[in-house]
């Protein structure tokens, strides 16, 4: 595997392929992307098609292979197949070999797979979008959680510039290695510490499923928040998460999780049918229509 920036490059107008993306995952019935593409579609009058594709992970290398054949242009890669995307491709970015997993592939008119990792991307994207005057460096940020999504994350704020990152989860161990990872930007702290961490804090997010429909809500007093913190959690069902409003409730400045998946999907849509769509209120509107 190479260095590459694998998401910069858009689709030749000269390319015969057809208009065809989809998103690999298993199980993928659950997948808010077609609904997104199909939203992009009416509105740009491209007359793509994005399907679901469910792959056993011991289908996945096999399935995958056979997709630029097909005539695919790419594809979006979700749970459980991430890291193997990341594996199986000839080529990837840096975000993607920093995070260590991939969400979007795009295979070249020779059917070679270039894989990017976009959850970073939306992560800011969608930031910068609900908090205009938002400015990741101006102070240490706390994020919550060590699995894959605050791997992203992580990435995202180092970035843009955060000076430190203090990360609390549960089994701190993650965090640690995490640390090992990304280097001395990150502070790893206990989860009993949490609300302490926040003093100071100019960002804080959840990157962890605690607050999601079914799951138990995140518990983190947020009386030592800087009045001017940005508050911002994954989850997106529901909406307006118990800690984004305990936030709100405090005056604090809040972004809900449903842009960082909207946006997430912007990067591959430009790799495969040559247009940046937009997220917009009606795209909004459509993915939450359907939401279980
Ligand atoms: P993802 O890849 O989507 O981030 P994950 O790897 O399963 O998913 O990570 C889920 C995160 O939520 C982890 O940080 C997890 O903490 P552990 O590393 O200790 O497992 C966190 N999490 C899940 N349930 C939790 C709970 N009840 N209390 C605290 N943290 C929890």
């Amino acid at each position: 595997m190479t260095d590459s920036r694998a998401s910069d490059a858009s689709t030749s107008s000269t390319d015969a392929r057809p208009l065809l993306a989809g998103v690999m995952g298993w199980p993928v019935a659950h997948s808010k992307s077609p609904l997104i593409f199909a939203h992009w579609f009416a509105e740009t009058g491209i007359a793509g098609s994005y399907t679901r594709l469910p792959a056993r992970p011991e289908d996945f290398a096999e399935a995958l292979r056979a997709l630029p054949e097909a005539g695919f242009r790419g594809v979006n890669v979700t749970i459980p197949h991430k890291l193997a995307a990341l594996e199986r491709a000839d080529e990837a970015s840096d975000a993607a070999r920093a995070i260590g997993a991939a969400n979007t592939l795009r295979f070249d008119a020779d059917g070679r797979i270039l894989a990017d990792n976009t959850d970073g991307y939306g992560f800011i994207e969608n930031l910068r979008e609900g908090a205009p005057n938002w400015t990741p460096a101006a102070g240490p940020a706390l994020v919550l959680g060590a699995g894959g999504a605050a791997r992203a994350v992580i990435h995202a704020l180092l970035e843009a510039g955060a000076p430190t990152i203090r990360l609390a989860n549960r089994t701190r161990a993650r965090a640690e290695a995490l640390a090992a990872h990304f280097g001395s930007r990150i502070e790893p702290v206990d989860w009993a510490a949490r609300a302490a961490a926040i003093g100071g804090a100019a960002t804080s997010f959840n990157t962890t499923s605690l607050g999601m429909t079914g799951n138990p809500v995140l518990e983190l007093p947020l009386d030592d928040a800087p009045a001017t913190a940005l508050v911002t959690d994954i989850v997106y069902a529901p909406l307006e998460t118990p800690l984004l409003a305990a936030a709100r409730a405090r005056g604090l400045a809040t972004v809900d999780g449903l842009g960082m998946l909207l946006h997430q999907a912007r990067p591959g849509f430009r790799a495969w049918f040559g247009v940046d769509p937009t997220v917009t209120p009606a795209l909004r509107r459509a993915v939450l229509a359907v939401q279980p």
